[in-house]
């Protein structure tokens, strides 16, 4: 037996996934779907967006998916926050883990949160300060911050390095415990992503750091491997493929957990988490969101044969 080193791979089916979807599932689907994923050995899950309703009805239920994800066993439940007002709902919950976003796009960010980049990173300042003023519970709270539009923007066209480097170095200076590097609406190239990647994790020293890709011109998995070159070992993912921002043209889905599951495992690191298990949850979420563009190599072909044979090759 080799021991394999770990990757971590975190769901955002039921955040980035269902908030394009037509269908509004039921809080117990959305727990049962957290449950199933734990069990399939994914330990971090963004269950949840702090939204207010009228802007995204999915998440009604934030508070109430929340609470219910804090039940299951062995699961870091975490939620995305867009401004203060939702950072104090998700505290308030219970949630240990926050994440905060902002867009690297001053565009993006004008249409998907209303304000300024930079009046979004001010209020990145106060929710570090609130949580800190808290008491020991809420100070204890997690507090990633992601950085979208990091490899270009639908509206805006390029997004240089440096406004992403730039807003990198403001969110650690503000309090970040972690950085999330999104290409949210799937521009990034995998010189690029390496290039970046190996920039940002200068900076960020022994503050984790995730990559969030989308598939949308089809090098999301190829994505993932440039940023595994320059080091990073964290990845969100959409089971199914899911997903989108609402508030960027011709979006397309988040990078697909049975797929990247497979690619990071044929590379020979340990995710902790059975395909075929992912398979059975895939078929259960497609029968609840019928019409929805479901993608996924692996759901289409199956595993190969030789894929249990990974360890050996790998020794
Ligand atoms: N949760 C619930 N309610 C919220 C809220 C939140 N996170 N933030 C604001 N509100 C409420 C306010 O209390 C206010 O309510 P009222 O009208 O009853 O007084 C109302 O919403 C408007 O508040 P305001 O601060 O003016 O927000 P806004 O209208 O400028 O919208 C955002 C700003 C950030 C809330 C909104 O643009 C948003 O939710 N964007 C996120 C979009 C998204 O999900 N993108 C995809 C993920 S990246
Ligand atoms: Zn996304």
């Amino acid at each position: 037996m080799t021991t394999r080193e770990k990757v971590q791979v975190r769901e955002v089916g039921l955040r980035d996934g269902l908030q394009m979807v037509q269908t509004i599932l039921s809080t117990e689907q959305k727990l049962e779907w957290c449950r199933r994923m734990v069990d399939a050995g994914s330990v971090e899950i963004e269950v949840t967006s702090f939204v207010p309703p009228k802007i995204v009805p999915q998440f009604a239920d934030a508070a109430e998916v929340a609470r219910g994800a804090l039940e299951i066993p062995n699961l870091h439940a975490a939620a995305l926050v867009p401004n203060l007002k939702g950072a104090q709902r998700a505290i308030e919950v219970g949630l240990r883990k926050v994440h905060y976003v902002l867009s690297a796009s001053n565009e993006h960010n004008l249409k998907n949160v209303r304000r300024t980049t930079a009046e979004s990173v001010e209020d990145f300042r106060r929710i570090v300060v609130e949580r800190d003023a808290g008491g020991s519970t809420s100070r204890s709270v997690t507090l990633g911050a992601g950085v979208a539009t990091a490899f270009g923007c639908t509206i805006s066209g390029r997004v240089e390095e440096s406004t992403v480097l730039g807003l990198v170095e403001t969110l650690l200076e503000a309090g970040a415990d972690e950085i999330t590097i999104a290409d949210t609406v799937g521009y990034a190239n995998p010189g690029q992503v390496r290039a970046l990647m190996r920039k940002v994790l200068a900076i960020t020293k022994d503050v984790p750091v995730a990559c969030h890709f989308h598939d949308t011109r089809g090098l999301g998995l190829a994505n993932v491997v440039a940023a595994l070159d320059a080091g990073v070992r964290s990845f969100d993912s959409s089971l199914g493929g899911l997903g989108g921002c609402p508030f960027a043209p011709n979006a397309t889905g988040n990078i697909n957990t049975e797929d990247t599951v497979f690619l990071l495992e044929s590379e020979g690191l340990d995710t902790g988490i059975d395909i075929n298990a992912l398979l059975a949850i895939r078929e259960t979420i497609a029968g609840w969101l019928p019409g929805e563009p479901f993608t996924g190599a692996i759901a289409r072909a199956g595993l190969p044969k030789t894929f249990d044979l990974r360890e050996a090759v790998v020794a």
